[in-house]
């Protein structure tokens, strides 16, 4: 499927194509051609069947694919500058800088040895020149901004003294506190209880809307994707099989995959 580069999109998505290398030396395509744009300040879902090549576009846009996957063709455009032509360099310039990634398992992203508020620290001095008690206050202050109560004392514990749903929230400040231009978000709430997941996609969209951010967001819960995401793409096979707003992919989706998937998700009943 060929997508039309719109002008300013903050990231755009070219026929991007790759594979891993198999006991024969060939490469098994898993990404066969994925394009599609990000526009600026809008929340993106992409959604798809598991195994349908988006955490590995998403890998792929911070420049930390798995070992053994090969990139067989395909550009990666952010803020109009190709990141794969400017080789690992680009895509350090811009990974946890102006592009930050939050995914599914929290506490496995935080070091169990350091308190939350050292590693918070240290994001936020590594990517912003401030010193230690500037860099403190920003971190107090983005706990408070992703409703973390008794922040301070927070800061103090670790790891492990923190649930999952607040362990999640300390990720998203941390993907925060660089002051990104793009978010994107691989699963951020699965295998939380319900209503802290709505809980934490609450205040992702407040996040969103209050500070101009560009997100993208997988998820398989088209539920969510409904009540939050400006625009939609829909994978399968690592290929896009659609790409929306989401009032369009709700009221009349157009390719025979995503009616599938609504019509399992019965979200089309329920409008
Ligand atoms: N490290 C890996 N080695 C081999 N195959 C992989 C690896 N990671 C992902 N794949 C394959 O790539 C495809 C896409 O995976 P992924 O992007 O994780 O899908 P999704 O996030 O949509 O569930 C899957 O078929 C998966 O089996
Ligand atoms: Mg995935």
């Amino acid at each position: 499927m060929s997508v039309a580069l719109a002008e300013g999109n903050l990231l755009d998505v070219v026929d991007y194509r790759g594979g891993f290398r198999g006991p024969d030396g060939e490469v098994t395509e898993v990404l066969a051609g994925v394009s599609f744009g990000l526009r600026r300040s809008t929340l993106t879902a992409v959604v798809g069947e598991t195994g349908s090549g988006k955490s590995l576009t998403a890998l792929s846009v911070l420049g930390v694919q798995p070992r053994g996957f090969v990139r067989t063709g395909g550009r990666m455009l952010f803020d109009g500058e190709d990141l794969f032509a400017g080789g690992p360099r680009s895509f350090e310039r811009v990974r946890g800088n102006r592009i930050s990634l939050v995914f599914q398992d929290a506490r496995a992203a935080l070091n169990p040895v350091f308190t939350v508020g050292h590693q918070l620290i240290d994001v936020c001095r590594a990517h912003r020149r401030l010193g230690r008690k500037e860099a403190e206050q920003v971190v107090l202050d983005m706990l408070e901004r992703v409703r973390i109560p008794d922040p301070l004392r927070r800061m103090r514990q670790y790891p492990h003294e923190f649930s999952g749903g607040m362990a999640q929230r300390v990720m998203l400040a941390m993907a925060l506190v660089s002051e990104p231009e793009l978010l994107v978000l691989d699963e951020p709430t699965t295998g939380l209880d319900v209503t802290i997941q709505a809980d934490i996609m609450d205040l992702l969209v407040e996040l969103i809307s209050s500070s101009g951010l560009t997100a993208c967001l997988i998820t398989h819960d088209l539920g969510v994707v409904a009540q939050t995401c400006q625009d939609v793409v829909v994978m399968r096979s690592g290929t896009v099989r659609e790409i929306a707003t989401c009032e369009e992919l709700f009221t009349a989706p157009r390719d025979e995959y995503t009616r599938d998937l609504l019509a399992a998700s019965r979200l089309v009943e329920a409008r």
